[in-house]
């Protein structure tokens, strides 16, 4: 068997990690191309060091654009390599520009065509995420879904035949690491100890709206223990350009942290706030309290079993009070699998060949 693996955002090489491993484990010929929507060094390049996954073979280096822009740019460049490399499978990950875009150009090479993360939705049309993961399930031949809740939004969906349930292949990640860091401990900021938060805010709906982003700063700034504040290079630019200053009260804004170091801080950390989807359910998996800035989340368990709370734009003023909630006690549910979702996957793929 032959698949081959496009990537391109950040989370998808978390993702990629656990895949490239299991691929590895079973022989199978993996062929990875990076469409380059990531490309600074500590949003890409530092996670294959990290995580030890191997080189890209192919990187289409097609950088930032509109979303038209950088979409047309990948699916032709997907479309040339596609063609010479004709694997069984082509495997897609998550939610990204990058996730649509090799969706859509394998579909019309008559590829066949998987989707890890099937089935998630937050129902909220005005996400980018939402359009590309609602199209690249429609578009993709098999459906890996992490969870039950997303077997049954894609039966809503009448894609139930194409779909099976084989965990999340980010739990592989996050726990493989973390059961690591024991044996292989990495350096954190030196002030980063006692109580503190870890947050994160990236999403264009939190950054795009000056205002929006001024009460987000603004409520993470008033916190009574330090805010570890790991910034994506469209927050910063974001402030940048709104005028807006980041280095305020509670805030400790630093670098994007490589994956070790992240599950190292959010395990230690009082509690975690963010917008992101991977870090909610990786702080559920890590055993930290989290509080979600949207008023959604695709990783509804999280929120079922506790570990979750979600916190309005309008609602802000009561963010330190959430977020520095009691730590629930602790869950033996592990609606996300229990850490051989690559594995399963992996098999799922060379039985449908
Ligand atoms: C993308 C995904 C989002 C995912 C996130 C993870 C889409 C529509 N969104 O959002 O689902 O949660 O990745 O981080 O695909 N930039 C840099 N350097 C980089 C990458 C980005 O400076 O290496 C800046 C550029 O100004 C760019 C902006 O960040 O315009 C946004 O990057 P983009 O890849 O378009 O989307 P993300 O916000 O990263």
């Amino acid at each position: 068997m032959h698949v081959v693996s496009v990537v391109g955002a950040r989370p998808q090489f978390v993702k990629l990690a656990a895949m490239a491993t299991a691929f590895e484990r079973a022989g199978t010929t993996h062929t990875i191309v990076h469409t380059g929507q990531h490309y600074d060094p500590n949003m890409s390049e530092v996670f294959f060091a990290d995580l030890a996954i191997p080189t890209a073979d192919v990187n289409l280096g097609v950088g930032s654009a509109s979303h038209a822009a950088q979409t047309a740019a990948m699916l032709t460049g997907l479309e040339e390599h596609f063609s010479a490399l004709c694997p069984d499978w082509v495997l897609t990950y998550g939610d990204t520009n990058s996730t649509i875009a090799a969706a859509l150009a394998a579909v019309k090479l008559h590829l066949p065509t998987a989707h890890l993360e099937a089935g998630l939705r937050s129902f909220n049309r005005r996400m980018p995420e939402e359009h590309n993961r609602v199209l690249t399930d429609h578009a993709s031949d098999l459906l890996l879904a992490p969870s039950r809740v997303a077997m049954d939004n894609l039966a809503r969906e009448g894609l139930s035949g194409r779909a099976v349930h084989v965990g999340d292949v980010m739990v592989d990640i996050a726990l493989l690491v973390q059961r690591g860091l024991t044996e292989h401990p990495v350096e954190l900021p030196a002030d980063m100890e006692g109580e503190f938060i870890v947050a994160t805010i990236h999403r264009a709906e939190s950054t795009d709206d000056p205002d929006r982003l001024a009460k987000v700063v603004r409520a993470l700034a008033a916190m009574p223990v330090p805010v570890f504040l790991p910034a994506h290079p469209r927050l910063r630019g974001c402030a940048d350009r709104q005028g807006l200053d980041l280095h305020i009260g509670a805030l400790r804004v630093i670098d994007p942290m490589p994956y070790r170091a992240m599950v190292a801080a959010v395990t230690r950390a009082r509690a975690v706030v963010t917008d992101s989807g991977g870090l909610q359910k990786e702080a559920f998996v890590l055993g930290t309290p989290c509080t979600t800035v949207r008023t959604e989340t695709e990783w509804t368990e999280t929120v079922d079993l506790g570990w979750n709370q979600l916190v309005a734009f309008d609602d802000l003023d009561t963010l330190a009070e959430v977020a520095l909630r009691p730590t629930p006690s602790s869950t033996t549910d592990m609606p996300y699998g229990r850490g051989d979702a690559a594995d399963q996957s992996v098999a799922v793929l060379a039985r449908a060949t």
